[in-house]
């Protein structure tokens, strides 16, 4: 039976998440792998509905902790209504963001303990650990232009300010230092067929292990 493999995607805000996941769709497609591609905060009915609260605008301040619950709630909906029935039929998981964010997001930037994020994940995740989480390493200020230019308005997040956002850069860099098993960091500020060729290549590589 094939193995599933679960890859993330991740990194700054308009890093290329989305348009990499693209064209991983079309390299899997043509090697005939079967593939499931999500998203976090998302994934699910239930996590699309948690999405929309955690990125609305008008909503009024929302407390670092209700956040990092609501990311905590969609993840664990996620994990064990699409990802690990996808994984158990042998499929490649492909998901845009993951824990990885959350880390980066809720305790590098945000400051939220370390231990408290940890324990909600653990019980978010139910013992999965992606394979591979790509990081898509950019200068917050660089994505912040590439997302205005793409013309949607900013999201809750995305308003953040630079000093967050830098945080948050460090916060993904940190954990790839800590993991380099299961990190890889792909410079996005390079031109995108160089990314792309980048992201296909450590995604063969896995496969072939
Ligand atoms: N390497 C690159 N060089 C220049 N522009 C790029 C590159 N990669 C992506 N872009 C462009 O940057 C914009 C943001 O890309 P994309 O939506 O894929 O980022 P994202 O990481 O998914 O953003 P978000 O965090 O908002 O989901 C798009 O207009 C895309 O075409
Ligand atoms: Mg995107």
């Amino acid at each position: 039976m094939n193995q599933g493999r679960m890859i993330v995607i991740d990194g700054s805000n308009g890093a290329g998440k989305t348009t990499v996941i693209g064209a991983l769709r079309d390299h899997l497609e043509y090697q005939r792998r079967e593939a499931l591609f999500t998203r976090e905060p998302g994934g699910t009915p239930i996590g699309e509905k948690i999405r929309k609260i955690l990125l609305s605008t008008d909503a009024g301040e929302m407390a670092p902790v209700t956040e990092l619950m609501l990311f905590a709630a969609a993840r664990a909906q996620h994990v064990r209504e699409k990802i690990i029935p996808a994984l158990q039929a042998g499929k490649v998981v492909v998901c845009d963001r993951f824990d990885s964010a959350t880390l980066s997001f809720q305790h590098y930037a945000r400051g939220l303990p370390l231990e408290l994020i940890t324990t909600l994940n653990d019980l978010a995740v139910d013992g999965l650990q992606p394979d591979l989480t790509i990081v898509l390493d950019l200068d917050p200020e660089v994505g912040l232009a590439r997302v205005g230019e793409r013309g949607n308005n900013l999201d809750r997040l995305e308003k953040e300010t630079l000093d967050f956002l830098h945080k948050a850069r460090e916060g993904y860099l940190a954990q790839a230092r800590l993991n380099p098993e299961r990190f890889v960091v792909i410079d996005a500020s390079q031109p995108l067929d160089n990314v792309l060729c980048e992201v296909l290549q450590v995604v063969d590589h896995l496969m072939q292990q």
